[in-house]
C-alpha cells in the first residue's frame, strides 16, 4: 500500500510535533513538502526533517500537487484559507486548534470539504490520553447513567510577557483572534463537548485583568446549556502563576457518579476524581499507569491523531476528531465573546 503524502504549512513551534509524529509513522506516511512565508524557516525545517520540497506559500505548495494531506500549523486566523485551497485540489486537511477564529470561516472550510469530498481533522491530541479514553468508555458503557448532567471545563495557566513577545501575532485581536479562550482553552472545551454532546446556549463574561501589555482576554467564565438538558461551566485563565491544571473537565452523571480528566502537565492526564461504584479496585493501578504512560508507544500525542487520520483516509471513514467537532469548539468561543459584548445569552 502506498504511503500517504503529507505537507506542512507553517513551520514554527507546533509543526515540529507533526514532523516528529510523521517520522514515527514512516511505514504509512511520508512528509514530502513544507511551506512558510518565512522561507528561511521553512528551509531550516526541511533540512532538519529531510523534507524534499520547500515553498514560500501554501498556494505554491498546493499548486505543485503530489500531496494527499496538509497539516496547517499557521497562527489561527491563517487556518481557513489553506484548508479551502487544499479541498479545492482534492487534498485532505489536518489543522491545529482552534479550527478557525470564526464560525463563518469554519463553515467555509466545511462547505469546501463537503463539495470536494475531502476530510478535515482538527487537532485535539489529548483525546488519545488513556485517562481521556477511559471516560469515553465509561460513558459508552452507561457507567455515568444515561447522560452527563453537569460538566466543568477548565484551563488554569500562566502566560507572562515573554510568552506574548515570542511571536508578533500573539496577544492581538486581529492576529490571534482572541486570548485564553481562543488559544489555550480549545483542548478542554473539546473535552467537554466530546463527553456532553452539542451545546445549545451559552452566557459568559471575559476580560483582560492582569495582562496590560496585550489586548486579548486573559480570563473568561461562561455557563452552558446542552442539547441533552445538561449544564456546563467553562473557566479559562492565563493569570494563575504558577499554573495548575492546564486542561481538564469534571463530569457528573445522572446516577451521581463523577469523573474528572486532569492534565497537570502537557503530555500526561489522569482521573483525579473517579467515583463510579465497582471501579475502586482499579484506581491505584490506573493512576500508576497514567503517571508512567507519558506519550505511550509513539513519540507524542499528535502521532496518535495523525495515525487515526491515515486510517480514516485509507478506509474512507471519518477521522476521530472531525471538522464539525472543531466548529463546535469555535462556536462556544465565539458565543462567549458575543455574550460578553451584548450581555445576553447566545444560542448556538
Ligand atoms: N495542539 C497543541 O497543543 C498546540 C500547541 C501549540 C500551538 N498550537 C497551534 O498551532 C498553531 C501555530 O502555533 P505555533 O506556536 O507553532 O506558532 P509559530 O508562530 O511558532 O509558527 C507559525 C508559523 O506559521 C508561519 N505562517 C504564518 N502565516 C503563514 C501563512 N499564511 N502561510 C504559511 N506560513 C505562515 C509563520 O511564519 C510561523 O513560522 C496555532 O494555531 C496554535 O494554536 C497547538
Amino acid at each position: 500500500m502506498s504511503r500517504i503524502r503529507f505537507g506542512i504549512i507553517g513551520t514554527g513551534g507546533i509543526a515540529r510535533h507533526h514532523a516528529v509524529a510523521l517520522q514515527a509513522l514512516a511505514a504509512d506516511a511520508e512528509l514530502v513538502a513544507c511551506a512558510d512565508i518565512q522561507l528561511d524557516r521553512a528551509r531550516e525545517f526541511a533540512a532538519t526533517f529531510g523534507i524534499p520540497r520547500v515553498y514560500d506559500s501554501a498556494r505554491a505548495m498546493l499548486d505543485a500537487g503530489n500531496l494527499d494531506v496538509i497539516c496547517v500549523c499557521t497562527p489561527h486566523p491563517q487556518h481557513a484559507e489553506p484548508l479551502i485551497l487544499a479541498a479545492e485540489r482534492g487534498i485532505h486537511g489536518v489543522v491545529e486548534k482552534p479550527f478557525t477564529t470564526t464560525v463563518a470561516d469554519a463553515d467555509r472550510v466545511l462547505e469546501a470539504a463537503a463539495r470536494y469530498g475531502t476530510k478535515i481533522s482538527v487537532i485535539s491530541q489529548r483525546r488519545w490520553l488513556p485517562a481521556a479514553q477511559r471516560i469515553r468508555a465509561a460513558i459508552d458503557a452507561g457507567k455515568l447513567g444515561s447522560r452527563i448532567i453537569l460538566g466543568e471545563s477548565y484551563c488554569e495557566m500562566w502566560r507572562g510577557p515573554e510568552y506574548y513577545a515570542r511571536d508578533a501575532w500573539r496577544g492581538r485581536w486581529d492576529t490571534e483572534g482572541g486570548g485564553v479562550l481562543m488559544n489555550q482553552s480549545p483542548h478542554n472545551i473539546d473535552f467537554l463537548l466530546y463527553y456532553m454532546g452539542p451545546a445549545e446556549e451559552i452566557f459568559g463574561y471575559w476580560a483582560n485583568l492582569n495582562h496590560p501589555y496585550v489586548e486579548i482576554e486573559d480570563n473568561a467564565v461562561a455557563v452552558i446549556r446542552f442539547k441533552s438538558g445538561g449544564l456546563g461551566i467553562l473557566k479559562g485563565t492565563v493569570s494563575m502563576n504558577p499554573p495548575r491544571r492546564i486542561h481538564g473537565v469534571t463530569l457528573v452523571g445522572d446516577n451521581g457518579a463523577t469523573v474528572s480528566l486532569d492534565c497537570w502537565e502537557f503530555a500526561t492526564g489522569q482521573n483525579d476524581i473517579w467515583t463510579i461504584p465497582g471501579d475502586e479496585p482499579y484506581l491505584e493501578q490506573w493512576r500508576k499507569q497514567d503517571r508512567e504512560y507519558g506519550t505511550g508507544e509513539l513519540p507524542n500525542l499528535h502521532a496518535y491523531q495523525l495515525r487515526d487520520v491515515i486510517e480514516a483516509i485509507r478506509t474512507g471513514r471519518e477521522p476521530a476528531v472531525t471538522g464539525e467537532d472543531g466548529r463546535r469548539v469555535v462556536a462556544i468561543i465565539q458565543g462567549v465573546y458575543e455574550s460578553g459584548r451584548s450581555g445576553r445569552p447566545v444560542r448556538l
